[in-house]
Formats: structure tokens, sequence, C-alpha cells
């Protein structure tokens, strides 16, 4: 067996579900495909792919105890939010319980729900891949995934500002993280962001 066979069935294993196991398999593929299209590295993205959401089935209480039991500083938004540690947590967890010492497949799992002001090519492409996996089901999806595959930076810029738009039209809090992934995306493009604070 391979290491990513090895990888892939040890995270169905401990996820313990078969849709969010399918959901990082399908994350898995597109980070590798979109890494092949850039020419990066396609071992890391399939890695980073699958085991990017190896916390995200743990309710509030348990997300909020295992970062404060590993020292992760919980920010406000966090704490109003608990599901977005899944993101850090796996990071963590992909260390701990997989040894994956690869500090930019960690940053890269740590930003790929809020994104972050300084996003590396690798966390580019993985939260691409998990924004855009094909059954994620809305409308911009398939013109969206068309474009990663043309321009990484002009599909973050794209699918960052539908992300705000859907928050703003449901009435979500916007995370300070992805308010300063659109800003620094909207500057490549040489656009002035229309997000405000509130
Ligand atoms: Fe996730
Ligand atoms: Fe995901």
């Amino acid at each position: 067996m391979n290491r990513y066979t090895e990888i892939a069935r040890a995270m169905r294993a401990q996820i313990g579900q078969n849709h969010r196991a399918e959901h990082s398999i399908r994350v898995a593929r597109c980070a590798e495909l979109l890494a092949m299209r850039h020419g990066l590295d396609a071992s890391r993205a399939r890695t980073a792919g699958l085991l990017h959401d190896l916390a995200r089935l743990w309710p509030a209480s348990r997300l909020l105890e295992e970062a404060t039991r590993r020292a992760y500083r919980v920010d406000e938004f966090e704490r109003r939010n608990p599901i977005v540690l899944h993101a850090p947590l796996g990071a963590m967890l992909a260390e701990e319980r997989f040894s994956v010492r690869d500090p930019e497949i960690a940053a890269a799992i740590s930003a790929h729900t809020l994104g972050a002001a300084e996003m590396s090519p690798l966390a580019r492409l993985l939260f691409l891949a998990d924004a855009l996996e094909p059954e994620r089901d809305y409308a911009e999806r398939g013109a969206l995934w068309e474009l990663a595959l043309q321009d990484l930076d002009a599909a973050m810029y794209a699918t960052l500002e539908r992300t705000v738009a859907y928050s703003r039209s449901r009435g979500y809090e916007i995370a300070p993280r992805t308010k300063a992934a659109l800003d620094t995306f909207s500057r490549m493009k040489g656009k002035v962001s229309t997000v405000s604070t509130h």
C-alpha cells in the first residue's frame, strides 16, 4: 500500500463518516489537479486535501476544549463560531496523528475555511479545492472551478467575494481573516475591496 492509500484509509477511519471522508478524497483530487495544472507539488496538495477536515465533525464543545488544551489562542470570532476551529485543529491533528511535519501543509489546512491575509500557493489551491469540489452545490461553482484551473489568484478573489456576498445575504458574520484574504487578493487584482468592517 502506498503512503497516499494508507493516509486515505486512516483518514476515513478517523473521520468515521462516509460523507465527510468522500468529500476529503474529492478535495484531495481537486487539489492535486490544481497543483499539476499550476506546476506545484501534487503530493503535498493531495496530503493536505486528505487531512484538511479531520476535526470537522467534532462538536463545538470539543473544538473549544481541544484548542484550549493545545494552547491555541481562540479569538473572538472563533469563540462565537467554534466550527471554524476545525481548520487549525486539523493542521495539528495532521502532525499528531499522521506525522505530517510540513509547515506549509499545516498553514494550508489552517487557512482552508476562512482564508488568511497571506496564503502560499498550496494554501490557495487547498482553499479552492475545498470550496469548488464537484459536490459543492451552488450556481457559480463550475465557472469558479474553470477559473481556478486558469488562474489561482483570480479564482481566490472571485471565490472569496462570492463567500462574503453569500454570508452577507444570510446575515452571517464575516471573519476578519476572510476580509483580510479578500483585501489581499483584491489588491493583487488592482481592485479596491468593497468589504467594510462592521
Ligand atoms: Fe473544512
Ligand atoms: Fe472540507
